[in-house]
């Protein structure tokens, strides 16, 4: 391939790194592009089609694993649903490829920047290089080359990885911004201390400080690579926010510790057993009164077009997200109040919706 050669520091695109090549960067929007023209010109045409076609082949509209593969069966002998499915992933395939291949022209750069980044604050990062992984968070999740926690540089392939989930609209981190302020408190109001758990890299969890700058502020997840680049890209903001190495189930705080707990997109990747017990883990974090605020998909029991929401789920088996499934079909509003938590509000269900879900006094 040939392509320009200049690979140097191209400053940030809001809050996330540039590519170090210009036709990098190029290449990468114009798959972006293509992937949402792909998506909102042919979305409410597939979305009908797939209906109609599941209905007369007499596919029974299920969320279960079997459900999923009898569409799936269909899919693979149709060509409109087929070609929709293979272009939208390989437009995922080729961005995600020229992104890490990019970004690893600079990997030493990278490396020195995130070693440098550890003694520097504002704010504080934790990690362990024996952490004992389990086996369910090793994964190639969103087919990310090695995963979240395979490759040092994880966090920063995902930071500028996943601006396409985002149709390119998440430079700035205004998202995330929306979500913070969007992010429902204790009915009391007091908020001294804030845990996200499942931080990636910290968009939230800055967004947070920055909407309540006296509270602490805590980011954890369980993968290295995303802590130390989160805790690189708070600095970058003089943020003063707290980054941690800590699976979700086995929180290490003290109990009634935090005011509010959050969780953005983080549970349906994870296995369902692993839900149960951050439920638990949240519970007993959070004081008396405390919130937690658990954004995600839209459940089976919520999700009102059949067809729309099997498609989210194949669109998760293509994506490689195995643990989608499990959250939309497991009910998750029945764990959260099995938990203990008592759930003052269900947003109205779109794609990403909030549970706010209190701990009682
Ligand atoms: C989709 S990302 C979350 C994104 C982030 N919350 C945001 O707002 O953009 C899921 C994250 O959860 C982390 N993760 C997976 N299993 C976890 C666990 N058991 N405990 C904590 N973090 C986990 C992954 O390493 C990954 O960074």
């Amino acid at each position: 391939m040939t392509r320009s050669n200049y690979f140097i520091d191209r400053g940030m695109n809001g809050n996330t790194p540039a590519l170090p090549s210009r036709s990098d960067e190029s290449f990468v929007d114009y798959v972006c592009e293509a992937r949402n023209v792909l998506l909102h010109s042919r979305w409410k045409e597939t979305n009908e089609s797939g209906t109609r076609k599941l209905t007369e082949a007499g596919i029974q509209i299920e969320h279960t694993a079997q459900g999923v593969e009898a569409v799936r069966g269909m899919i693979r002998d149709d060509v409109e649903l087929a070609s929709f499915m293979r272009v939208k992933r390989s437009y995922q395939e080729m961005y995600k490829d020229r992104i890490i291949d990019s970004l690893n022209t600079q990997r030493d750069d990278w490396l020195r920047k995130l070693s440098e980044a550890e003694t520097t604050g504002p704010g504080s990062l934790e990690y362990d290089p024996d952490f004992p992984m389990p086996d369910y968070a090793k994964v190639q999740i969103h087919i990310q080359p090695k995963g979240y926690v395979g490759d040092e540089l994880a966090g920063l392939f995902y930071d500028c990885g996943t601006q396409i989930f985002f149709g390119g609209g998440n430079a700035g981190d205004v998202w995330h911004r929306q979500l913070a302020e969007r992010t429902t408190l204790p009915e009391d109001g007091k908020v001294d201390r804030i845990l996200e758990i499942g931080c990636s890299v910290g968009q939230l969890s800055c967004e947070l400080k920055k909407r309540i700058p006296d509270a602490e502020v805590w980011g954890t997840d369980i993968s290295a690579p995303m802590v130390r680049y989160a805790h690189w890209r708070a600095i970058e903001q003089d943020m003063d926010v707290h980054f941690s190495q800590m699976a979700a189930e086995a929180l290490e705080f003290s109990d009634n510790r935090f005011d509010l707990v959050v969780a953005h997109i983080l549970f349906h990747e994870i296995p369902r057993p692993v839900i149960e017990k951050t439920l638990r883990e949240a519970f007993r974090v959070l004081r008396p009164g405390g919130t937690f605020v658990l954004w995600d998909f839209a459940t089976a029991t919520e999700e009102k077009n059949g067809y729309g929401g099997l498609h989210g789920l194949m669109d998760s088996a293509d994506n490689g997200e195995p643990y989608a499934p499990g959250f939309v079909t497991m009910g998750v509003e029945d764990t959260i109040k099995s938990t203990g938590f008592v759930l003052r509000k269900v947003g109205e269900p779109a794609q990403m919706h909030d549970r706010v879900c209190d701990k009682p006094n």
